[in-house]
């Protein structure tokens, strides 16, 4: 079995260059099946909810449908880092359910680290999970979970304040501990200033080429989702037209007498 990502080896990969591959998963088959492939992190984002469950956002998604996933998850990674997301309103009530929320995920999900959206904002409350030992990733520029807020998914730190306010959360959240940060939809000039600025590494998703990392909805680029896709995501294959036309070819078949044949009969 090969040794399992850590944080330690995210801190290497940025020492020595190495760039970080991150996808999101939600269930166990996916799961072995990225990890056979060498992703180094998978990631039980909260974009559970649309990928998955059938939600316009990520609002919506509870720590019950979280645990639910990441337990899936853990199941069927042996080498890469599960890192399990922390959902809406699961780390903005109090710093002690703050805790209690990112300890279910690592006890009960089994995952090895948490992610938490938002900068200053959330810095006690990061401290305060890291003072009990969970590792946590950070995450700023367009946050999902703040889409009313935002009024809709905007590029974010376009203007110079915003830029200053988005480099200021990232020493921010370096400097409370966090091993990693979740750079969203930024200008690709600000993601490497971010990047340069920092000694943990930087996750991108459309932030540009010099992120440290890069992760990946995986139902975006597989082709499985049909709602909207970003401008960021690259899609490498059309397991959804695949779905499709098996599913076609196999009504088809029992409608034509063509399936089952002996071979599938006892
Ligand atoms: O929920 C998620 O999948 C995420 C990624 C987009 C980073 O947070």
């Amino acid at each position: 079995m090969n040794k399992r990502i850590t944080t330690a080896t995210f801190r290497k990969m940025k020492k020595e260059a190495e760039k970080i591959t991150i996808l999101t998963a939600y269930d166990y088959p996916t799961a072995k099946l990225m990890d056979n492939s060498g992703v180094d992190a998978l990631l039980v984002g909260d974009s559970l909810g649309m990928a998955v469950l059938g939600y316009e956002d990520t609002t919506k998604v509870t720590m019950d449908d979280m645990l639910h996933h990441i337990k899936a998850v853990a199941r069927g990674a042996q080498r890469a880092m599960v890192i399990g997301d922390m959902p809406f309103l699961s780390y903005h009530i109090s710093r002690s359910e703050s805790v209690k929320n990112a300890g279910r995920i690592i006890q009960e999900g089994s995952a090895q680290a948490v992610k938490l959206e938002g900068g200053k904002e959330v810095i006690e409350d990061i401290k305060a999970i890291i003072k009990a030992g969970i590792p946590v990733m950070g995450h700023i520029g367009l946050t999902p979970q703040s889409v009313h807020k935002f009024g809709g998914y905007f590029i974010q730190g376009k203007t110079g304040k915003q830029a200053q306010s988005l480099i200021d959360d990232a020493i921010a959240l370096e400097e409370a501990g966090v091993f990693s940060i979740v750079l969203e939809t930024i200008p690709a000039q600000l993601g490497k200033e971010i990047t340069d600025r920092l000694s943990i590494p930087t996750i991108g998703i459309g932030a540009g080429l010099n992120c440290d990392g890069q992760v990946l909805v995986a139902h975006d680029m597989l082709g499985l989702f049909q709602g909207r896709i970003p401008k960021h995501v690259k899609i490498y294959t059309d397991i959804g037209e695949q779905i499709e036309s098996a599913t076609a070819k196999y009504v088809d078949d029992v409608k034509n007498g063509e399936f089952p044949k002996e071979e599938h009969s006892f």
